[in-house]
């Protein structure tokens, strides 16, 4: 559980400053201050972020296209992970022998704006305080616990009070959380026998990770409430944001070891 839960899913995303200086390689000479390589859960936050500066001219740029609206309905997750669904990379995991018999096991990234948070089973569960603080251990300055969970709350609108009375909870954030909607008797029943067993009701997105709960959702009166749909839809019409969709990234220009300017599109 905890080793699930310490996986941070910022996939694809390279993040630069371009300065306006230099030779311009994008868009028909278009320059930006930042150019942001996929809208997915992380993408699509940043540029929400750095286009609050309004004279920041951001491009974000997305190899996939509109999240389609069936997205939104939870149940149809699925249908969006095979490449037929048209919304996924079919990424395959470096093969191990320890897992997916040797052959590397097959991991479905979702491909459109709002990333794999518009095809994943919408479950909002961060990393646990050892993970984080483990990072900061390992020097990563800024990543232990108590310095990432104030973002958690600013970034959180949980409609769940009892949750939203405790520290670890925001309740005015852009992404909705919610308790799963529908809970069948035998969800009842798995959850009273958990606790028959000793794993007592937890909050798992808090300090105290070990036992049950009923799943918090990222969504939205039941319907998926993906990055695009909290971060990227309700500021689409700033003009310092430039997206660009359908646009896969070949190649990120360096002016040297450490510094990019530009990116290159086939
Ligand atoms: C890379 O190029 C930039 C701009 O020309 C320069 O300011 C920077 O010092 C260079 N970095 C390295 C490691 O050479």
């Amino acid at each position: 559980m905890s080793r699930q839960a310490a996986s941070l899913w910022l996939l694809g995303v390279v993040i630069f400053d371009s300065v306006k200086k230099g030779p311009a390689r994008l868009l028909d000479d278009g320059q930006y201050d930042f150019v942001i390589v996929g809208a997915g859960s992380a993408g699509s936050v940043l540029a929400n972020r750095l286009t609050e500066i309004p004279h920041w001219d951001v491009l974000l740029v997305e190899a996939g296209g509109e999240p389609p609206d069936w997205s939104l309905v939870p149940a149809y997750w699925r249908f969006a992970l095979p490449p037929e669904g048209g919304i996924s990379w079919d990424y395959r995991s470096v093969p191990s022998p320890e897992a997916c018999g040797g052959n590397g096991c097959s991991y479905r990234g979702g491909k459109c704006l709002g990333g794999s948070s518009s095809t994943n089973c919408m479950f909002y569960l961060r990393g646990s305080k050892q993970d984080y603080d483990q990072l900061a251990r390992m020097g990563n300055k800024g990543w232990g616990y108590e310095d990432v969970l104030p973002y958690f709350i600013k970034s959180e609108r949980n409609g769940d009070p009892r949750l939203g009375s405790t520290r670890y909870h925001g309740s005015d954030g852009p992404l909705n959380v919610e308790k799963f909607r529908y809970q069948d008797e035998n969800t009842l029943a798995i959850f009273e026998g958990l606790g028959e067993l000793g794993l007592q009701e937890t909050d798992l997105n808090g300090e105290q990770i070990t036992g049950a709960m009923i799943t918090q959702m990222t969504s939205r009166n039941g319907e998926r409430h993906s990055t695009y749909s909290a971060f990227l839809k309700p500021v689409r019409t700033r003009p310092n944001l430039h997206i660009l969709i359908n646009s896969h990234v070949s190649r990120i220009l360096f002016r040297n070891e450490s510094e990019a300017y530009g990116i290159e599109l086939p």
